[in-house]
C-alpha cells in the first residue's frame, strides 16, 4: 500500500491529503481553491492538487481514506433524536435526508465524486479521533507519547487519550458525547455571539479583557468535572441535542440574558463570560493532562482535534503541566483529520510488517508547508495577465528592499513557496509589519483586513532570539502557544483584568494602548501568540527576519494570514494579487517578483468601515 489519498469532508473545513510510501506529499483545505471559507463541500480540488503535485494518476492509488465513519455517526443522530422524542423530531426531519441521501452511502458517493478510481481500490474509514491522533502522533519527532485529542463531537468521542510508540497507537480513555468540552466552549462561543466553529478564536481573544466571575458558576452549574479530568455536562442547559442552538433558556437566565447578536456591542460581561469559560476549560485541559502522563507514564504529549488550537490553554498545558514536550499538529481541526486518516492506515499497515522502517524521529510535517507552489513562470504568466506592474529581483536586493519598507511602517504581502495547511499563515501566504509601531495594529486592521479588532496580531520571530522578547524559549513553529511578553520589554501597568473595565469600542482603543516595546503584538495581559521561525524550519522567511533583525535590532515581524475579512487565504499569486489590490496593502512579494500598489492600474479604497470581530 504505497499511496494514499486522505479525505475529510461534509462538516467543517474539507480537505484532502496525500502520503507515497509514508511521506506527506500534499495536503489542502478546499476552501483555498473554491474561494468559499470554511468550504465543507467534497473537497475535489484538493485532491486534484494532491494528486497533481504528487504526479500520480488516480488509479495509481492504493486506497482512499475517509476521515470518520457514517454509520455510527448515524447512529449517534439517531439515538440522541429518538431519546429526546418528540422534541427531537425536529432535528431529524431536518438533517435525516442528508444523511441518508449522501452521508450513509458515502463509499457510493466517494466513488462517484472520484472519477477513475479502480473498483478494485478500497475505500477505508478511520474512527473521528482515531484520525486526529494519528495527526497528532505520527507526524510528531516523538519516538513514543501520550496523546490526547478534544473536540466538539466525532462519532461518540469527544475527548481520547491514547498512547503512542512507532507505528502503533493505543486508544485508553474516552469521553463521550454529549459530554464534550468543545461543545461546552462552542457554547459560549455562539452565546457571546461568535460563530461556531470559527469564532472560537475571537471568544478565546476576548478573555484577557475580562474577569472570571463566572468559572464557579460554570463549575457548579455546567460541569460535573472529576479530579483526573473525565466530566459530565448538565444538559439542562444546553439545546444542541436537538441541534437547533447551543443553549436554552435556563443557560440565559444563569449568565444574565439573551445570546448576544453578531453585530451588537461586546459588552463587559461577554468579556468575563469569555474569561471564565477558558479559565474552566484550561482546568479541565491540565487536569486531563496529568491523568494522560500518569496514565502513559510518558514524558512527551502530542495535541490534535479543535480544542488543540486554544493556544492559551497549550502555552498553560506546557508551563504547568506533567510533560517535557509537547507536539500540537497544526491542523488540529478537521481539515487534520485528512492526513490523520491516511496517516492513521499506512502506520497500522507499517505496525503489521515484521520488517518496517523505524518512524524517522524530525517533524514531518514540513513546516505545514504542504500546499501548492508557483514556479517564477507561473507566477509572471499570472501577474501579466492580471495587467500587475513588477519588478523581478534577485533574494538579496528583495530583502533589502522588503525590509527597508517594514522599517518605514508599510504592510508587506509576502507569498513564498508551498501554502501552509491548516489555519495559520506562517510566512508563505502572510502579510507582514513593524510590530515596534503603534500605529501598526490599527492600520493592519482598517486598510488590510477591513475590520476593527480587539485581538493583536501573532509575532514572528527568530527562534534564537524567542527567549529575549518572551517567557518562551522551545520551538513553537506552527502559532500554537501563548506566552508572556518578557517584563523587560513591557511599558505600560495595565494588566488588562481591570474590573468593569472591558466592553463596548474600549476594546479596540485598549488593545491600541502601546503596552510593550513590541505593542502590535501584546495583548492586553501582556501575551502574545507566538511563532518561532528556525532556519532549517523555514530558510526563505528565516533569512528575511535575520536581515531584519540586523538592521533594526529587532527579531520579530507581525505575521498576518494573508486574507481580507471573510475571505479564505490567498492561495495562487492570481488570489495574492486581487487581495492585495482590493486591500491597502503597500507592497506584494510574489517569488522573486515584488510589486508597488501605488504603480498598479487598479487604486485600491485606503480605509474601508467595515465591521469588527
Ligand atoms: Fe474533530
Amino acid at each position: 500500500m504505497r499511496h494514499l489519498l486522505g479525505i475529510s469532508a461534509h462538516y467543517h473545513d474539507s480537505a484532502a491529503a496525500l502520503l507515497c510510501d509514508g511521506r506527506i506529499m500534499a495536503a489542502a483545505q478546499e476552501e483555498r481553491f473554491s474561494r468559499r471559507k470554511n468550504d465543507d463541500a467534497f473537497p475535489l480540488r484538493a485532491i486534484d492538487y494532491c494528486l497533481r503535485e504528487a504526479s500520480l494518476p488516480i488509479d495509481r492509488l492504493d486506497a482512499v481514506v475517509f476521515y470518520d465513519k457514517p454509520i455510527p455517526k448515524f447512529a449517534r443522530f439517531l439515538e440522541t433524536t429518538l431519546a429526546l422524542a418528540p422534541g427531537g423530531l425536529g432535528t431529524f426531519l431536518r438533517f435525516a435526508p442528508s444523511w441518508l441521501a449522501e452521508k450513509l452511502n458515502l463509499r457510493g458517493h466517494i466513488r462517484e465524486e472520484l472519477k477513475g478510481l479502480p473498483e478494485s481500490v478500497p475505500i477505508l474509514f478511520t474512527e473521528h479521533h482515531q484520525a486526529h491522533a494519528a495527526s497528532a502522533f505520527f507526524p510528531s519527532p516523538f519516538p513514543s507519547a501520550a496523546i490526547l485529542t478534544v473536540d466538539g463531537v466525532g462519532e461518540y468521542a469527544t475527548t481520547t487519550l491514547s498512547r503512542g510508540e512507532g507505528h502503533r497507537l493505543e486508544p485508553l480513555e474516552e469521553i463521550r458525547f454529549p459530554h464534550s468540552l468543545g461543545l461546552l466552549y462552542s457554547a459560549f462561543t455562539a452565546y457571546c455571539g461568535f460563530r461556531v466553529n470559527s469564532g472560537e478564536y475571537k471568544l478565546m481573544g476576548l478573555a484577557p479583557y475580562g474577569r472570571p466571575v463566572h468559572a464557579q458558576r460554570i463549575r457548579d452549574e455546567l460541569l460535573d468535572l472529576r479530579e483526573d479530568g473525565s466530566f459530565r455536562l448538565n444538559l439542562d442547559y444546553f439545546d444542541f441535542l436537538r441541534g437547533f442552538q447551543m443553549t436554552n433558556d435556563r443557560f440565559h437566565r444563569l449568565f444574565g440574558g439573551p445570546p448576544r447578536r453578531p453585530e451588537e456591542r461586546i459588552e463587559a460581561r461577554h468579556a468575563d463570560l469569555a474569561r471564565s469559560i477558558q479559565e474552566v476549560t484550561e482546568e479541565v485541559l491540565l487536569r486531563l493532562v496529568r491523568q494522560a502522563h500518569a496514565r502513559t507514564g510518558e514524558s512527551r504529549l502530542c495535541l490534535a482535534g479543535g480544542v488543540a488550537l486554544n493556544c492559551v490553554a497549550n502555552g498553560r498545558i506546557l508551563r504547568e503541566g506533567p510533560f517535557r514536550e509537547i507536539w500540537i499538529q497544526p491542523a488540529a481541526g478537521d481539515a487534520g483529520g485528512a492526513l490523520g486518516a491516511a496517516l492513521a492506515v499506512w502506520h497500522a499497515a507499517q505496525a503489521q510488517k515484521a520488517d518496517s522502517e523505524a518512524r524517522p524521529t524530525q517533524d514531518q510535517m514540513q513546516g505545514a508547508r504542504l500546499g501548492p507552489d508557483y514556479s517564477e513562470a507561473e507566477v509572471e504568466s499570472s501577474l501579466q495577465s492580471l495587467g500587475a506592474v513588477f519588478e523581478r529581483l534577485d533574494d538579496d536586493e528583495m530583502d533589502r528592499r522588503v525590509v527597508g519598507w517594514l522599517a518605514q511602517e508599510k504592510v508587506v504581502g509576502w507569498f513564498q513557496g508551498r501554502m501552509e495547511f491548516g489555519p495559520r499563515a506562517l510566512g508563505s501566504r502572510s502579510i507582514l509589519g513593524d510590530p515596534r509601531s503603534s500605529r501598526m495594529q490599527s492600520q493592519m486592521n482598517l486598510r488590510v483586513k477591513f475590520r476593527e479588532s480587539f485581538r493583536p496580531f501573532a509575532p514572528a520571530v527568530l527562534r534564537e532570539h524567542v527567549a529575549e522578547c518572551f517567557e518562551l524559549d522551545i520551538d513553537s513553529p506552527y502559532m500554537l502557544l501563548v506566552a508572556p511578553v518578557r517584563a523587560a520589554l513591557r511599558r505600560s501597568d495595565d494588566s488588562g483584568a481591570a474590573p468593569g473595565s472591558a466592553g463596548g469600542e474600549d476594546l479596540v482603543a485598549r488593545v491600541n494602548q502601546v503596552r510593550s516595546t513590541l505593542p502590535a503584538v501584546t495583548h492586553v495581559d501582556w501575551s502574545a501568540r507566538i511563532q518561532t521561525v528556525s532556519a532549517e524550519g523555514n530558510p526563505r522567511f528565516h533569512r528575511l527576519l535575520h536581515r531584519w533583525h540586523a538592521q533594526t535590532g529587532c527579531p520579530a515581524l507581525v505575521n498576518t494570514s494573508f486574507n481580507v475579512r471573510g475571505e479564505p487565504i490567498v492561495c495562487s499569486p492570481d488570489d495574492a494579487y486581487r487581495c492585495f489590490v482590493n486591500s491597502a496593502i503597500d507592497y506584494l512579494v510574489v517569488g522573486n517578483h515584488v510589486l508597488d500598489r501605488e504603480r498598479q492600474p487598479v487604486k485600491p479604497p485606503q480605509v474601508f468601515e467595515g465591521g469588527r470581530d
